[in-house]
């Protein structure tokens, strides 16, 4: 899931661990390095966590000055030490993320003219590819070049040659990579967090490029093995070294950070002193006939509550699906449309293919992206920023909310560009956004204690049911979904209404059943559900409001009670009890919260 690349004049084994660190949000489960040392190949791997590889390494250390490394999150074949990059083949290193579609048919090709696979990985046909290219003599050049003719699919590679230990040769199509330029040293990484300690110089190479990187400079070649340049620029991301401050682990940096990063969000879009949302440039929200959405895990959830408000306020149809159906489900979508594409990393591989795919049909596209130089921000008509700042977390928080607070002040621009809602109701819908972030700051602190408590319980249980009417739906999901990624038990949102359609079933009083209920419109019809399940013995925990405390008449198990606020502001507010369960829920259990297993912070494979 992470690829790193030194042309140095030092050392480079721990440089390499050192970058590979600052990709591990990312998530992965084995990784490796390899140098060209003393004429030959050498590599160390090992199977999960990077302190087992620096073991290795101070068990067996590795020397030389030129290397790649890699995390990998595990697609084709187990993340076993084996099946860990690098992958050698006669003099030859390759290390790749994202997957080769048409990996088994050249397996077979390779393997009927003699090839020994050593892996179960789809990488591995790259490296005999080359190496049969040299064979057949070729220069370096000329081998990755026909060796990439071959590729199909998603990859990012970083390669080392045993008969040139000053180049690495690298190539993308889909996963980002970074050429970063040192002083009379070069670096590559999965983006430019990894080489922040290193160099804020950076070379976005674009999709279907590939470069040979040397230790004064790079060489870029497009698909046809034409000269491309590409431009240097400065990456804010060197200013950023990851801390985690006071808090025991990013998450909780990041839900705390909440307050601060949607006042940002919020500020881009609306001008407080006015009380009134700044135009939108990019789409007119005024003349499009409907909204596409598409989106990933969260962020489709963060759509889902977006389509709420496009619909109710700003009278405009929202299409949304998770990306990865999306881009499949040949949707009639008129060309005079617009789409918004949700994605924190801006790399998701689906998320991605359903812009290129809105783009192809001719709507106008939008990114709501957390990632400024991200490919889904370069490559959207307008771009979004949700402003939440680096989020470290494999879940989701700070993410959420802000692209919540775009996604409202979008919605909110849109109907008064629509004319849907007077001018007094975008005032007062305005001002409520504008308390979010003070009352943000209030919940937080208030309900740590009650939650340690609640979580305590929680770790207990097997299953967990999670109710919602309305916009607190999306959130009865979300909440699910934090749940069962970072502790590890089994979750499930769902509609208040539905609850008699199914989940009734699983109610005892072993199953907990969590209802977001604001004091809203729904109020009522959600508390009759919550009825349902107390009168079959379930054990509620019921999240409301003080108003919608006084107004229940229903002993649940656990009430925890907030501030009532205005209904547009409900889903931000109510996502705070959210992530804060799960989380020390996770806590309790043990888990490892910020790269929680099998789970990958981008996903830039289909
Ligand atoms: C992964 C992450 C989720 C995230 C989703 C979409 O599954 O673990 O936290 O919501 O990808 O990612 P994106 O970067 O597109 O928001």
């Amino acid at each position: 899931c992470g690829i790193v690349g030194i042309i140095g004049r030092q050392p480079v084994s721990y440089r390499l661990v050192d970058a590979l660190k600052r990709l591990e949000y990312r998530g992965y489960d084995s990784a490796g390095v390899a140098t060209i040392t003393g004429g030959a190949l050498q590599r160390r791997r090992a199977e999960g966590k990077l302190v087992n590889l620096e073991t290795r390494l101070k068990e067996e250390p590795l020397s030389g000055t030129i290397g790649i490394g890699h995390t990998r999150w595990a697609t084709h074949g187990a993340p076993t030490e084996r099946n860990a990059h690098p992958h050698f083949t006669d003099g030859v290193a390759v290390v790749h993320n994202g997957i080769i579609e048409n990996f088994a048919e050249l397996k077979d090709e390779l393997a009927a003219a003699g090839a020994e696979f050593q892996t179960d990985t789809d990488t591995e046909v790259i490296g005999y590819l080359l190496a049969k290219h040299r064979r057949e003599g070729m220069n370096r050049r000329e081998a990755m070049h026909a060796m990439l003719k071959r590729l199909r699919g998603a990859y990012a590679l970083a390669i080392l040659f045993v008969d040139d230990p000053s180049t690495i040769m690298t190539a993308r199509n889909g996963p980002p990579l970074a050429i970063g330029h040192g002083d009379g040293e070069m670096f590559l990484g999965s983006d430019a967090i990894a080489l922040a300690p290193f160099t804020n110089e950076i070379t976005y190479l674009a999709d279907g490029d590939w470069a040979v990187v040397g230790r004064t400079g790079a060489q870029i070649f497009d698909f046809d093995a034409h000269p491309v340049e590409r431009p240097r620029q400065t990456s804010i991301a060197v200013a950023y070294l990851a801390n985690k401050g006071n808090h025991r682990h990013f998450m909780e940096k990041e839900i705390y950070e909440q307050p601060e990063v949607t006042a940002h969000a919020l500020g881009h879009y609306i001008d407080f002193t006015q009380n009134r949302v700044d135009t939108v440039s990019g789409i007119d929200f005024a003349r499009i006939p409907s909204l596409a959405i598409a989106a990933c895990g969260t962020a489709y959830l963060a759509g889902l509550i977006g389509k709420y408000w496009f619909e109710r306020y700003a009278r405009l149809p929202v299409e949304i699906d998770v990306a990865s159906e999306f881009r499949y489900r040949e949707i009639p979508l008129s060309p005079r449309s617009a789409a918004l594409f949700i994605s924190q990393s801006g790399e998701t591989a689906d998320t991605l293919a359903s812009l290129r795919y809105c783009k192809g049909l001719g709507l106008k596209t939008g990114a709501v992206v957390n990632v400024g130089d991200s490919t889904i921000a370069r490559e959207a008509d307008a771009v979004f920023p949700i402003l939440a700042g680096p989020e470290i977390g494999v879940a989701s928080t700070k993410a959420f909310t802000c692209q919540l607070a775009v996604l409202a002040a979008l919605a909110v621009g849109a109907a008064r560009a629509r004319g849907t809602l007077s001018e007094d109701e975008v005032q007062a819908l305005v001002k409520s956004l504008a308390e979010m972030p003070r009352l943000m700051g209030q919940v937080l602190n208030s309900i740590q204690a009650e939650i340690e408590l609640l979580a305590r319980e929680l770790s207990k249980s097997h299953d967990v049911l999670y109710l919602g009417r309305g916009t607190s739906f999306p959130l009865a999901m979300e909440g699910a979904l934090k749940l069962k990624e970072i502790s590890y038990i089994h979750a499930e949102g769902y509609a208040a209404g539905e609850l008699k359609h199914g989940p009734i079933a699983l109610i005892d009083e072993n199953t907990p059943v969590i209802v977001i209920a604001p004091h809203d419109r729904f109020f009522d019809k959600t508390v009759s559900n919550m009825q349902e399940v107390a009168a079959r013995g379930g054990r509620i925990i019921l999240i409301t409001d003080e108003q919608g405390a006084a107004a229940s008449k229903l002993d649940a198990s656990h009430t925890i009670v907030l501030p009532a606020v205005d209904e547009i502001i409900a889903p931000m507010i109510f996502s705070l009890p959210i992530q804060l369960l799960a989380y020390n829920t996770a806590v309790f259990m043990g888990t490892d919260v910020d790269q929680p297993r099998n789970l990958a912070k981008s996903v830039t494979v289909e």
